[in-house]
C-alpha cells in the first residue's frame, strides 16, 4: 500500500430528507470538516481519490428529498458521479491505477447511488474511496469537470435513444430538456448517429448553446401570451418533417409537453418516457415514496398514431439485465477517446458554495452540467 499523508478536509452532509429539494439544501444540508480516509481500515482493492470535481446532477437532488428511486440513509454525502487524483492505492489493485493518476469514478459501483459499502462515499467531498473496478483514468483528455459529467449522462442518453428508442441514421428526433444534462448528451448522441436533432426548451440564451453544441433546429416552448404551460409545436415541427411528424421524442421534461408531442409524431412513431424535470413532485418527499401525483399521458393520441411508448430507466434497466451495460460503456468510453463527446459544463463552483450550486440547478439555469469542486 502506498500514498502521502492526508490532510483533514470537508464534506458537505445531508442530515435528514427534505420534503423537497429545496427544504433539504436550505434545513438539512451543511459542510462539515472530514477526517482524511484511515488506509489502515481499507482493503486492498480500495483507492482513495482527492476529488477535484463533483456532477451536481438533478438526480443528487431528488435524493436529498427521498424523491428519486433509490433512498439514501441520511447522514450521507451527495455526489454520485465525482472525478480527482488518486492519493493512496491498496495493495492488490494492480498495475493500472497508480498515484497522480486522474480518473472518473463510475457511479454503478461507488457513490451514494451504488448499491454496495462504497454508498457512503459522495463526491461533495474532499476524499473519497472506491474500489479498484470503480476507477477509470479519465479519457480524452476531458478535464475533470467534464469527466464526471460523462457516465451516468451519456449513458442514460444511449440506453434511451439507442437501446431503447433504436434511433436510427436519417430519423429526426425531438428532444425536449436539451438544455439539460441528460438531454445535451442526448443531442451528442444523436448526432453521432447521424439523426436528424429538434431540441426543445424554455430559454433562448440556453437553446443558443444547445444549438451550437450540434442541434439542427431549436424550439422555444414557451406560450406567446406568457401563461405557464407549454405552447403548440405541432405546426412548427410538422414544417421542419415535411408534414410527416418526427419519428421519435426524447422526453426528459414530463408534464404539459408530453401530450403536446404526441402531436408533433409520425404515425408508428416512438415516445421515450426518459424523466420529469418539470413535475419533480410525483412521487412524496422524505422518502415516504407513492406517486400521488402521476404524470399522464393521452391514450386516444397514443392508440390513434400506433405509437410506442417506452420508459426508459437506465439503472433500473440495467440490474434487471446487466448485459446491456458493457456495449455502452465500451461505445461512450470510446467515443470519449476520440474526441468526439465531449460534457458541456456551464456551472462551477466551490464545495464551499455547495447550496448555490444546487439552488442553480434546480432554478434550471445551468446548460449542460454544474459541478462543485473540492
Ligand atoms: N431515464 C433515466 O435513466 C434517467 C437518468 C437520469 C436522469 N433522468 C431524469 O431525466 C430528467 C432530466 O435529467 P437531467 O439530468 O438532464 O436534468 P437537468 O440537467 O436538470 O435538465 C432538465 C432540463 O429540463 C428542462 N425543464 C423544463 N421544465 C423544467 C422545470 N419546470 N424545471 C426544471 N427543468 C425544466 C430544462 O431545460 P430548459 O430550461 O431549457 O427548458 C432543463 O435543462 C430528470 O427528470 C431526471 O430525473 C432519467
Amino acid at each position: 500500500m502506498s500514498g502521502a499523508v492526508l490532510a483533514e478536509g470537508k464534506r458537505v452532509v445531508i442530515s435528514e430528507l427534505g420534503e423537497d429539494p429545496p427544504e433539504a439544501i436550505e434545513r438539512f444540508a451543511s459542510l462539515e470538516p472530514m477526517p482524511a480516509p484511515d488506509p489502515r481500515t481499507l482493503g486492498a482493492r480500495d483507492v482513495i481519490i482527492a476529488v477535484r470535481s463533483a456532477q451536481v446532477g438533478w438526480v443528487d437532488l431528488l435524493m436529498t428529498s427521498g424523491q428519486y428511486q433509490h433512498l439514501p440513509k441520511p447522514p450521507y454525502t451527495p455526489g454520485l458521479e465525482y472525478a480527482g487524483e488518486v492519493v493512496w492505492v491498496g495493495a492488490a489493485c494492480g498495475d493500472a491505477i497508480a498515484l497522480g493518476d486522474e480518473v472518473l469514478v463510475d457511479g454503478f459501483l461507488a457513490g451514494p447511488r451504488s448499491l454496495g459499502s462504497y454508498q457512503a462515499w459522495g463526491g461533495f467531498a474532499s476524499y473519497a474511496v472506491a474500489p479498484a473496478e470503480a476507477v477509470r483514468r479519465i479519457p480524452g483528455g476531458l478535464s475533470f469537470d467534464q469527466a464526471c459529467n460523462l457516465l451516468g449522462n451519456y449513458e442514460t442518453a444511449y440506453h434511451c435513444l439507442i437501446t431503447r428508442g433504436r434511433l436510427a441514421a436519417g430519423e429526426t428526433v425531438m428532444i425536449h430538456g436539451a438544455s439539460g444534462a441528460t438531454g445535451l448528451a442526448a443531442v451528442h448522441i444523436a448526432k453521432l448517429v447521424g439523426a436528424r436533432v429538434i431540441a426543445t426548451g424554455r430559454a433562448e440564451d440556453k437553446l443558443a448553446v444547445v444549438r451550437d453544441e450540434g442541434a439542427d433546429h431549436v424550439l422555444g416552448v414557451r406560450r406567446p401570451d406568457g401563461a405557464p404551460g407549454v405552447r403548440e409545436l405541432r405546426d412548427d415541427v410538422k414544417a421542419l418533417t415535411g408534414g410527416r411528424g418526427v419519428d421519435v421524442v426524447y422526453d426528459g421534461v414530463g408534464g404539459d409537453i408530453s401530450a403536446e408531442s404526441l402531436r408533433c409524431m409520425r404515425f408508428g412513431g416512438r415516445f421515450l418516457v426518459v424523466g420529469w424535470a418539470a413535475t419533480p413532485g410525483v412521487s412524496r418527499g422524505k422518502g415516504q415514496r407513492g406517486a400521488p401525483n402521476v404524470n399522464v399521458l393521452p391514450t386516444n393520441l397514443i392508440m390513434m398514431k400506433g405509437l410506442d411508448v417506452l420508459g426508459c430507466p437506465t439503472v433500473i434497466s440495467t440490474v434487471n439485465d446487466p448485459s446491456l451495460r458493457p456495449p455502452r460503456l465500451a461505445q461512450i468510453l470510446r467515443w470519449a477517446e476520440a474526441g468526439q463527446i465531449k460534457p458541456h459544463v456551464s456551472h462551477g463552483f466551490a464545495l464551499a458554495d455547495f447550496k448555490e450550486a444546487m439552488r442553480a440547478k434546480w432554478r434550471g439555469e445551468v446548460t449542460g452540467g454544474c459541478v462543485v469542486r473540492p
